[in-house]
């Protein structure tokens, strides 16, 4: 018996059955990739502007999603290597001022499932394409799934850690 099938027998019955090996896979597939001139540093820039090109099998899949501003953006960080996704603690930015933090406490590249999540404006869709603004991936970034922006995400009374305020410090 493994360690986590070992601790899972302590857990009541009724709630086993949603726990899941921490060995089991899920694939996904990617509905689309990220086209986009930027590279580097270049593609945190807020004016960025990107395309998202979706697979054509799927284009019926975006129909009325041009009535929506904002979509939210899943997407593989492929380019994160491998070995990196064992880190479970960071300095945020790599500063060494800041505390360190587990990775799930920020919003690393570095983390157990490469997943980046990102709120983008829509500027226009046309047939497969895509075209946002504010895509923080890199071109080729396999897309994982596209949702709209729904306001009522909107957390009003969302506060912060003390160190996330000095990432921004002599930014505003
Ligand atoms: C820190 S991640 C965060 C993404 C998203 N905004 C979030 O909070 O989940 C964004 C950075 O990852 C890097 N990046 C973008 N595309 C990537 C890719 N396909 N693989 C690895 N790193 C990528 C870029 O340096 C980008 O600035």
């Amino acid at each position: 018996m493994g360690e986590f099938e070992r601790l899972n027998s302590h857990v009541p019955h009724s709630f086993r059955v949603i726990a899941l090996s921490l060995e089991d896979k899920i694939v996904f597939y990617p509905i689309g990739y990220v086209k986009t001139p930027n590279s580097g540093d270049e593609v945190k820039e807020k004016s960025v502007i990107s395309q998202i090109i979706l697979q054509p099998r799927l284009v019926e899949a975006l129909d009325g999603i041009e009535g929506f501003s904002h979509l939210f953006v899943l997407f593989y960080l492929d380019k994160v290597p491998a070995e990196k996704n064992s880190v479970l603690k960071i300095h945020p930015k790599g500063r060494t001022d800041l505390p360190l933090m587990g990775v799930l406490g920020t919003r690393t590249m570095l983390r157990p499932n490469p997943i980046g999540l990102t709120l983008v404006k829509l500027l226009k869709v046309q047939d497969s394409v895509l075209t946002v603004q504010d895509l923080d991936a890199y071109d080729g970034t396999p897309v994982l799934d596209i949702k709209p922006y729904d306001p009522w995400d909107i957390a009003k009374d969302a506060r912060v850690p003390a160190w996330w305020n000095k990432l921004y410090e002599g930014l505003k």
